[in-house]
């Protein structure tokens, strides 16, 4: 069975946006975040038109490579606007979560009302044995509560933003992590972990 993994791009201080995200505004006041997707030489092999430093490229190409069928929040999913109708990912079916009905969705994309659980299970079998991608820090927080999530990778970039929405939010109890790989590159630093269980 495929794995359960979130990568964001996040400043220092935990923050997947700047201020005021939104439809028609992406990430707020914090498109520096996504900049090292696009400052280097190396094109992605995954993502068309991304190019990377090739330290980035290595690590951000082994991790979309692995992704199968993602599960998006309905916040990533309003403010990325709706992904045009299809989905974040080049080859993976998207899975929006959500506690509302949704009914501009198209049929490339699929609605999940009945929680975290129901929302992996649909994107599992969508998957076909390939990893779930997690977006949003509410849905990666809903889903470590869960349980449900096997590596973490934070795409660290070097600001503080003040504010924004927030990578993780709070927990019942501690999360122990373990480091698998640290890769400083320009703009970034990729940052590894498994969930311990
Ligand atoms: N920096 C990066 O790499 C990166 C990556 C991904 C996303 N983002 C950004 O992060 C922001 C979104 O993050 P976020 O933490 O605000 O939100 P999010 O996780 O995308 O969405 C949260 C929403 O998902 C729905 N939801 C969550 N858990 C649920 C559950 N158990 N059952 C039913 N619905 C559930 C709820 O929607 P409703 O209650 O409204 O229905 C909730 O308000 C966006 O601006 C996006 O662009 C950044």
């Amino acid at each position: 069975m495929g794995k359960v993994f979130s990568a964001h791009a996040v400043s220092v201080d935990g923050y997947i946006t700047g201020r005021e995200p939104g439809a028609g505004r992406g990430l707020g006041d914090g498109t520096m975040l996504f900049d090292w997707y696009f400052d280097g030489d190396t094109p992605s092999q995954v993502f068309d038109g991304f190019k990377l430093s090739a330290p980035s490229a290595r690590v951000f190409d082994a991790f979309a490579g692995r992704v199968g069928a993602i599960v998006a929040g309905r916040n990533t999913y309003e403010d990325s606007d709706r992904f045009g109708g299809g989905s974040p990912h080049p080859a993976a079916r998207l899975f929006v979560l959500s506690h509302r009905p949704a009914p501009e969705l198209t049929e490339r994309q699929t609605l999940v009302t009945t929680g975290i659980q129901d929302a992996i299970a649909a994107a599992r079998e969508a998957a076909g044995g390939k990893d779930v991608g997690l977006m949003g820090g509410g849905v990666v927080t809903e889903a470590l509560k869960a349980g449900l999530v096997d590596e973490v990778v934070l795409h660290q970039v070097p600001v503080l933003l003040g504010g924004g929405r927030p990578f993780f939010q709070a927990l019942p109890e501690h999360v122990r992590l373990r480091l698998v790989e640290a890769v400083p590159a320009p703009g970034v630093t990729h940052l590894h972990y498994e969930v311990e269980r």
